[in-house]
């Protein structure tokens, strides 16, 4: 069957970060299915500093000259007002709010012993803080209007692990535990996913600083450039605008995309291992048992914590009942 076509009529979105590689990607595939733009960016270098506004202001331009509609915006996603002045950007030139994509990053990269007070707190701040900032007062205008579509942006660098990055890492893993909590919480109308792209041309996908060893970026370079063609934004904008539709019928998922590969990427355990019997068990008895904990019985994927106690309590029925 040929998937229907997606139109984003009379819809509005906010992309955050839309002056970057991935940010402007978005912001032009959604345009190009009707919907008008709020082009947040605050034009930052990589570390989120020495902004230039008129970066956003080129999107949006670039968005009208092709006949779309787009308003450019230059607050920050750090703070509760540049979240509320994003939103407000939306209603002002718009009227209201469909689709928020949060996409605005920064990076600090250091060795996890290296990295100072400010390195956390200022990625901390972008990728984590924003995403609750900028998504809240749309959250709000959306459950009263009975329709949403928000998409998160988190990583490989934090859901597998990258080296130079436990702040970058711990904030794009935090975004995920926001959008399950913020899943379970939403009516139906309202879509929450989260993508893990991976594009060049793009600059959060190396993590180039005087910090990072030179061997260490030589060789994830090297290791990288295998179907670099396939790493253009494009990939991702084509999965993040089926997110931002009403096409969309999914909500809570993590897409990674990858030399463009799309996968689904999930949480799931296994059934693990019960002790027998009402004795306590010792350090050691877990130890001789962690084959099971680490694998036994089925794989399951519980769509939300009390999901999983529901599942532990099944499995303790069949073992003890
Ligand atoms: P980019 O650096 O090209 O774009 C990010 C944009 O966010 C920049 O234009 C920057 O000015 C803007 N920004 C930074 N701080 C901001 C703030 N406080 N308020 C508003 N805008 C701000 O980065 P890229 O590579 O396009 O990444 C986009 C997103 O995708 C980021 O969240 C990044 O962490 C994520 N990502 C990217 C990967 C890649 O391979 N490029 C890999 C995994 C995740």
């Amino acid at each position: 069957m040929a998937p229907s076509s997606i139109d984003l009529s009379g819809q509005v979105a906010i992309v955050t970060g839309a002056a970057g590689g991935l940010g402007r990607a978005y912001a032009l595939a959604l345009a190009e299915r009707g919907a008008a733009i709020v082009a947040n960016d605050l034009g930052g270098d990589t570390r989120g500093e020495h902004g230039m506004p008129s970066l956003a202001e080129a999107v949006a331009e670039d968005i009208r000259a092709k006949g779309g509609k787009a308003v450019a915006n230059a607050d920050t996603v750090a703070t509760k007002a540049g979240g509320e002045a994003i939103t407000q950007a939306a209603l002002d030139h718009f009227g209201r709010v469909d689709i928020v994509i949060n996409n605005a990053g920064n990076q600090r990269n250091a060795l996890f012993e290296d990295l100072t007070e400010e390195d956390i707190e200022s990625v901390l701040a972008v990728h984590l803080k924003g995403a609750f900032f900028v998504t809240q007062p749309a959250y709000r205008l959306m459950k009263r209007q009975g329709y949403g579509r928000i998409v998160f942006t988190s990583s490989q660098s934090g859901v597998f692990g990258n080296p130079y990055r436990a702040n970058y890492g711990a904030a794009k893993t935090g975004v995920i535990g926001l959008m399950r909590v913020l899943v379970q919480e939403a009516p139906e109308s309202i879509r929450v996913n989260s993508v893990m792209p991976n594009a060049s041309g793009s600059r959060m996908g190396t993590p180039g600083e005087e910090r990072v060893d030179k061997d260490f970026i030589a060789a994830m370079m090297a290791r990288g450039n295998a179907y670099a063609e396939r790493m253009a934004p494009d990939y991702t904008a084509a999965l993040v605008t089926w997110l931002a539709s009403r096409d969309c019928d999914v909500t809570g998922q993590v897409y990674s995309v990858l030399r463009g590969n799309y996968a689904r990427v999930f949480s799931a355990r296994c059934e693990g291992w019960i002790p027998a019997g009402a004795r306590r068990p010792e350090p050691e008895d877990v130890a001789a048992n962690l084959a099971a904990v680490a694998s036994g019985g089925a794989w399951h994927e519980p769509q939300s914590g009390i999901d999983e106690g529901d599942i532990v309590r099944a499995a303790l029925d069949r073992s003890l009942g």
